[in-house]
């Protein structure tokens, strides 16, 4: 099952992004390289993540207050994602072992979220990017990409077990 609704007004989130889009280039590991997630033909994908624990404590206690409940699940943990213009994630399945995810946008207009009818490739179905919108789902199986992004892209990837 996958959903998405409002969950923070527009300006809560673009708070958030101006935090996180100032942090030093040394705080983001580069996910070509480093626990790459690897499509479904092999491709890597080109964005970059930090997670809670290397994110500063002002910020990391700003996204814990305002990480989404996902009905029937406890948060884990979460990482931010960062994905440079033209960016992207080739279709994939994540392979981190959680349960269910909840994908918090952060800006509006960088691109959008595309997943799959019934995990087939020649049904995609797109969910443009709204500041403040969540995405959710937790079916582990889920194929699903990041197109290449229009402009500089974060997203907070909530893990819930
Ligand atoms: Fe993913």
């Amino acid at each position: 099952m996958i959903s998405r609704c409002q969950h923070l007004e527009s300006n809560v989130a673009a708070n958030i992004r101006a935090q996180l889009s100032a942090l030093d280039t040394a705080y983001w590991r580069d996910r070509r390289s480093h626990k790459p997630n690897v499509g479904l033909s092999g491709e890597v994908g080109h964005y970059f993540s930090c997670g809670r624990e290397s994110v500063p404590q002002e910020i990391r206690q700003l996204i814990d207050d305002t990480a989404p409940n996902f009905f029937g699940y406890d948060l884990e943990d979460w990482v931010v994602n960062k994905t440079p213009k033209q960016g992207g994630m080739p279709p994939h399945i994540d392979n981190e072992g959680y349960l269910a995810v909840a994908l918090l946008c952060l800006q509006s207009g960088s691109g959008c979220f595309e997943w799959y009818h019934g995990n087939d490739l020649s049904k995609p179905e797109q969910i443009p990017d709204e500041a403040g919108q969540v995405i959710r789902f937790d079916q582990v199986d889920l194929i699903h990409a990041v197109p290449p992004a229009h402009s500089e892209r974060y997203v907070i990837v909530f893990l819930y077990r």
